[in-house]
């Protein structure tokens, strides 16, 4: 390459990495894989090197990317947050520990192997034990107070067991991947553009303006770093570790010390290897040198460390053809174009399906039937389409089209304002009846075993059911008549049916499908309106009173009763000897009250302590309400117990707790009422 088209392509680069910057940092939805962006990285830093005469010092290769957002107030870091350099394969980081030794004019000893977890980084601020400040990374030098919404995670700790005076400290903020998954389905449902991996569901979750919104998603934290401690320096990482574990904070205990870089690569190579066994998503190994003297020693650049270094895993690629692009209809109605493939093996996974989301999606990628892409399984668990091979593309291709109707009932479909979705516009489509009774008899709903997707699907096809309802008006004669159905099995079936009829009001109230209201939702509802009808007839400002239950979830179930087929639904369920109602006030000292638990309570887990309370006939509610009685607070208490405050329920020690458990205070108010 000569000097003008090096030019020409560094100014590119430049331009293209600050672009993918801000939409990774700034939008928390980038439109490249990570490894995409490494190497535009890697590309550029590698000109700048072959003609040192273009070098800027505000290149990207020289800034630590996230941009901050103005929402947030600025804090300026105490100590700057690095980044950390990148290695690709085992070669690179051999070359960087021989560069170290290099530095060191010795061999650089101990090293200390952790996982580099793919979430989000934090600073946590404590005074005299108590978490005062939380803030993301930013640039480096100044990040975003997000103090609010950090203290909403429940593994942050609010407070420290005998901690310094002054303590700052470092960790990543991210999603488990079970919870990612479930958070993805439930935004696929409801139209809403699901997140690309767990790192950016974590990253639009923390860096919320609502922390309700925080709260509502199963963040967690492990912290890796001390930034700053009136302490006394811990001499070694690994100590580092141990004191922070000693002041409670969670930290991972995949850690290994490795004495010699033999032992570094081969923690590398097991992990490259095992990641998908991992519940987060990691995207390498931090190699960090043990010793905090020979750290000292080794320095830093303006970017990052020289004492550290990130094996970045390979990245999990296929290539496949798809083969159709078909479109699935959900509960909901949301149509969700799927691409089937020629199958391929991506990291260690068959797959043979992959969603490609939206319209919106395929156009911006345009995915086209006959297409060879290349798939990437993101997050560890969901294969994604990362772009398509366009050297491969067939010349008779034709750009893909949405559809006008639905495929399986030819209703007219509609895209509703602010979502991405389309949507099947009646509300007969079997498609969606058949998803709705599956969703009706899953194991978190009315738990109805052995209705399976065959079974559903007969169902519907031979019109023997219509809505949820008709499950109940089944009888022995129409089952056995359905093909590989045994009398036996039938009346299995029908015994599963019957008793879904003793669940809980708060599962029917889930199982009946309404938009944005998930398990954890119902039960709240279920906790403050004691009935379908209280429900039926609840105004808005009634419903976002209950946490969880924004204007959007309370418009949804507006919306949800104001159509008369759920209504009839809803009746004819209730004629069926569905529960309506909540099961009224136990029997007991402390039937009537409603408690919910928080933070952690000494030498009592809190699965017993609930026991305990429901076996005096209270209830124990997940969210704290008007309705609640009482909030018993233990160490660490969570935002549980601000909201407490503000709605003015009564707070109860653990002492308070066990004297109440042992019948030796008794509370006054009923439903409300104060200790
Ligand atoms: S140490 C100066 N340890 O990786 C050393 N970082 O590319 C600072 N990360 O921004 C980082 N897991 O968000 C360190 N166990 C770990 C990590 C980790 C994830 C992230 C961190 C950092 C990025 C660097």
């Amino acid at each position: 390459m000569d000097r003008k088209d090096a030019e020409a392509r560094i100014r590119q680069l430049r331009g293209e990495i600050l672009e993918h910057r801000r939409r990774y940092y700034g939008e928390d939805a980038p439109t490249i894989s990570d490894y995409e962006y490494d190497m535009l990285e890697r590309e550029l830093r590698s000109l700048e090197e072959l003609f040192p005469e273009f070098r800027d010092p505000s290149s990207p290769t020289r800034t630590v990317g996230g941009a901050r957002s103005k929402a947030f107030l600025p804090v300026a870091h105490p100590v700057p947050l690095l980044s950390l350099e990148n290695a690709f394969g085992e070669e690179e980081v051999a070359a960087w520990h021989a560069r170290l030794a290099r530095v060191l004019g010795r061999d650089p000893g101990g090293f200390v192997c952790e996982l580099k977890l793919d979430g989000l980084s934090v600073a946590l601020r404590y005074r005299n034990g108590v978490l005062v400040q939380g803030a993301t990374r930013g640039d480096g030098l100044v990040g975003e107070d997000i103090t609010a919404n950090l203290k909403t995670v429940e593994s942050v700790p609010k407070t420290l067991a005998d901690g310094p005076a002054d303590l700052v400290v470092r960790g990543e903020v991210f999603l488990p991947l079970d919870d990612f998954q479930t958070l993805n389905e439930e935004r696929q449902e409801s139209g809403l553009e699901v997140f690309a991996n767990p790192r950016n569901a974590a990253a639009g979750s923390l860096r919320q303006l609502d922390p309700g919104v925080t709260a509502s998603r199963p963040l967690a934290v492990l912290v890796y770093q001390v930034l700053r401690t009136s302490g006394g320096e811990p001499a070694t990482h690994r100590e580092t570790l141990e004191r922070l574990h000693g002041w409670g904070f969670p930290v991972d205990s995949n850690w290994r010390g490795c004495g010699s870089l033999e032992e570094v690569l081969e923690f590398c190579r097991h992990w490259t290897g095992r990641r998908h066994e991992l519940p987060y998503d990691a995207d390498g190994v931090v190699v960090k040198l043990d010793d905090a003297g020979l750290r000292d020693r080794a320095g830093a650049t303006a970017r990052s460390p020289r004492w550290a270094v990130a094996y970045k895993f390979p990245p999990e690629r296929a290539h496949a053809v798809v083969e159709r692009i078909e479109v699935q209809v959900g509960r909901t109605g949301v149509l969700t174009p799927v691409a089937r493939l020629d199958p391929v093996t991506v990291g260690g996974a068959r797959v043979s399906n992959v969603s490609l989301h939206n319209q919106e999606e395929i156009r911006r990628k345009d995915v086209r039937e006959g297409d060879t892409v290349v798939l990437e399984r993101a997050g560890g668990v969901i294969p994604y389409v990362v772009r398509v091979l366009p050297e491969a593309r067939p010349v008779l291709s034709r750009p893909y089209e949405s559809p006008k109707a639905c495929p399986v009932c030819r209703a007219p479909v509609r895209r509703t304002e602010g979502e991405v979705a389309l949507r099947c516009t009646s509300r007969s489509c079997p498609a969606q009846i058949k998803e709705g009774l599956r969703h009706f008899a899953s194991r978190g709903a009315m738990d109805i075993e052995g209705l399976g997707r065959v079974l559903t699907e007969n169902l519907v096809d031979r019109g023997l059911v219509r809505n949820v309802a008709g499950l109940y008006s089944l009888t022995k004669g129409q089952l056995e008549a359905l093909p590989r159905m045994a009398a036996r099995s039938a009346e299995n079936l029908l015994g599963q049916i019957g008793r879904s009829k003793e669940k809980p009001f708060e599962k029917v109230l889930y199982a009946v499908g309404i938009r944005l209201v998930g398990a954890e939702t119902a039960r709240d509802l279920a906790s403050a309106f004691p009935s379908m009808k209280a429900l039926m007839e609840a105004p808005p400002e009634a419903l976002q009173e209950v946490e969880g239950v924004g204007p959007k979830v309370a418009g949804e179930i507006r919306a949800f009763f104001e159509v008369g087929e759920n209504v009839s639904l809803v009746r004819s369920l209730e004629a069926a000897g569905l529960r309506m109602r909540r099961e009224e006030a136990g029997e007991g000292p402390l039937g009537g009250l409603t408690f919910v638990l928080t933070g952690s309570l000494p030498g009592l887990p809190r699965s017993r302590a609930k026991e305990a309370l429901e076996g005096l006939g209270a209830r124990v509610g997940s969210s704290v309400t008007r309705q609640t009685s009482y909030v018993v607070a233990g160490e660490d208490p969570g935002g549980k117990l601000e909201r407490a405050r503000k709605l003015g329920v009564p707070v109860l020690g653990p002492e308070a707790l066990a004297a109440l458990l042992a019948g030796d205070l008794k509370p006054v108010g009923r439903g409300g009422g104060g200790a």
